[in-house]
């Protein structure tokens, strides 16, 4: 089941930051589509770590971003909260692993608030940003 559906209004107007949005709402639906009665504890991780290197790939890519266009106003709470995020996957990760895991529900709801919060905040202020310098 497709927990995020991609909108065009999730776009931020730079090709590759929409490009890695999309790839990330992909990994998050397969991860939800595993939880269930087949799910593996291994399998949960590899989900995980997944989600964790591809977020921390596009993060950068997305600060490097950031500071190309000036955008420094809100550049350090939008760092910080991607740093947040990356600490919530790890924690996931170590609850996995010493068996202190959430429900499947608890773990739905925490992939779509991890992606829907930030992307609706941080990222759609950046999204603006993009927009007014490109003289939308
Ligand atoms: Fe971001
Ligand atoms: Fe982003």
């Amino acid at each position: 089941m497709k927990i995020i559906e991609w909108k065009p209004e999730f776009s931020i107007g730079e090709p590759i930051l929409d490009a890695d949005h999309r790839y990330l709402i992909r990994l998050l639906n397969r991860f939800s589509d595993h939880l269930g009665s087949s799910r593996s504890k291994a399998t949960i991780i590899d989900h995980l770590v997944q989600l964790y290197s591809s977020a921390s790939n596009h993060f950068a890519r997305e600060e490097t971003i950031m500071l190309a266009h000036g955008y420094s106003d809100d550049y350090v709470k939008h760092y910080a909260d991607h740093q947040r995020l990356l600490n919530e996957v790890t924690l996931m990760i170590f609850e996995q692993q010493y068996g202190l895991q959430k429900d499947d529900r608890a773990i739905t709801e925490w992939v779509h608030s991890w992606f829907h919060e930030h992307h609706t905040t941080h990222d759609a202020r950046l999204q603006l940003s993009i927009q007014e310098a490109d003289g939308a």
